[in-house]
């Protein structure tokens, strides 16, 4: 069985601990609750291959953390995650992406999926679903809008994401 080493990224709030618990649980979490740090393991089949995905939950992105150059140095594939509530969380996206690409130098291929959450805030929305696609196609990676709270396109972006660190 591969082990796939996949770290969740995105400015706070966002939605990135209810994202992996949705995943692994199948589990809305409705109560807001800052994260510390914690790893989430899951077995999945993957195109007829079983992988032991090891998910990194991250937090406060923004300040410097000692851990910080720990997770993107361990990483092997990355879910930036925004609100689609948020422009600001949408604005930090572009660093994030840069810090995993100097984590990543010597590597070719930086393994990125970009995620708009809380999709089913339609009257919140404030980044229309086509500034995030045309982010991704910056990036030249995959995207996905998701809501954790509906499970939309939540078991599709951690598979995208197992199968984007194959390129690697
Ligand atoms: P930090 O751990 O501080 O970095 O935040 P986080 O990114 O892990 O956010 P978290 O998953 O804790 O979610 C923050 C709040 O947003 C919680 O109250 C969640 O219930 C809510 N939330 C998360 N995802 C969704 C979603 O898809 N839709 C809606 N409506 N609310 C969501
Ligand atoms: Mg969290």
């Amino acid at each position: 069985m591969t082990e796939d080493k996949l770290v969740v990224l995105g400015e706070s709030g966002v939605g990135k601990s209810a994202l992996i618990n949705q995943f692994v649980h199948s589990y809305f979490i409705e109560v807001y609750d800052p994260t510390i740090e914690d790893v989430y393991l899951k077995e999945v089949k993957i195109d007829d291959e079983w992988h032991l995905l090891n998910i990194l939950d991250t937090f406060e992105y923004e300040d410097y953390t000692p851990m910080k150059e720990i997770w993107l140095n361990v990483g092997e594939a990355f879910l930036i995650v925004y609100s689609i509530t948020s422009r600001r969380s949408f604005d930090k996206v572009a660093t994030i992406r840069e810090e995993v690409k100097m984590m990543q130098e010597y590597s070719d291929y930086v393994s990125i999926i970009l995620v708009g959450n809380k999709c089913d805030l339609e009257n919140e929305r404030q980044i229309s679903r086509e500034e995030g696609q045309d982010l991704a196609k910056t990036f030249n990676c995959p995207f996905f809008e998701t809501s954790a709270k509906d499970r939309i396109n939540v078991d599709e972006s951690f598979f995208s994401l197992a199968r984007e660190k194959k390129f690697q």
